[in-house]
């Protein structure tokens, strides 16, 4: 595995992987890898010739009042775990390289980002959309796989590389969860003992959500009310938002966001009505 933390020693090679006739493979990490991620690197390494993992916590998608100094930081651990996953490269660059001299150019996708992370986040996704516009940049002709999770980010994600005509297959891969449904996420690391007995309730609150709308309810404000009911019985929660919203293929989506603590957790699962 080739640890990397230069934009052009990443360019060239990955260019030569592709010259060479290989395909690649692209996982945007901000590090702490877990399961997750994971799960993306093996995707990626099971469809694609060579992996290439990002890890940079990028600044540009954080709050004034978010964790940007806390983010934990393992590259070491990220390094070997992406390497055991079957990747081929790591990429890791400092602000610096990424950003010698800060940014200008902010990369914005409005509608698809304006809602629910957008509303509670101001600017996070002008920080992802050009962060991750310049790392598919830097990669070249890929395929990126990204967690279904951070399901507003994907579709961040599709629309910027659509709109901007990057040669890059997005591929959209199912949350890993734990036994009890939590959604992987390398904030949950925060979460004390008692907060994380707690925190599956943001999932029950969807699956409530889900058994709705497989009844046939179609009133989206009702689901979501029922979303925010069974958030409402677990003291240690506190609900952000939970929303229901059908797609054009008949499908809908149920996002619930909520602190644990002080930790925000955010999950997401589709229904189909009958
Ligand atoms: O999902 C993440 O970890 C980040 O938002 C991403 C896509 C790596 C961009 O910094």
């Amino acid at each position: 595995m080739n640890l990397l933390d230069t934009i052009p020693a990443l360019r060239k090679a990955l260019d030569a992987e592709r010259a060479a006739g290989g395909t690649v493979g692209l996982v945007l990490t901000m590090g702490a890898l877990h399961e997750g991620h994971l799960s993306l690197v093996r995707r990626a390494a099971a469809e694609c010739d060579v992996v290439a993992v990002t890890v940079f916590v990028n600044p540009l998608q954080f709050g004034p009042h978010e964790d940007l100094a806390a983010y934990p930081r393992r590259l070491e651990d990220d390094a070997a775990l992406s390497e055991g996953a079957g990747a081929s490269y790591v990429f890791a660059p400092s602000v610096e390289e990424m950003f010698p001299d800060g940014t200008l150019t902010i990369v914005h996708v409005a509608e698809v980002g304006d809602g629910r992370e957008g509303r509670a986040r101001p600017g996070h996704f002008d920080g992802v959309a050009t962060i991750v516009a310049k790392l598919f940049a830097v990669a070249g002709p890929c395929r990126a796989y990204f967690g279904e999770k951070d399901h507003q980010q994907l579709e961040v994600v599709r629309r910027m590389a659509a709109d901007l005509s990057f040669p890059v297959q997005i591929v959209a891969c199912p949350t890993a969860r734990e036994a009890n449904g939590l959604a992987l996420s390398s904030r949950n690391a925060y979460l004390s003992p008692a907060e994380r007995a707690a925190a599956p309730v943001v999932h029950r609150a969807l699956l409530a959500g889900r058994a709705l709308v497989e009844r046939g309810v179609t009133d989206q404000a009702a689901v979501g009310a029922a979303m925010a009911e069974v958030l409402a019985t677990e003291p240690a929660a506190r609900l952000d938002y939970a929303e229901a919203l059908a797609g054009a293929d008949g499908k809908v989506r149920l996002f619930v966001a909520a602190r644990i603590g002080t930790t925000r957790l955010i999950d997401n699962l589709e229904a189909t009505a009958p």
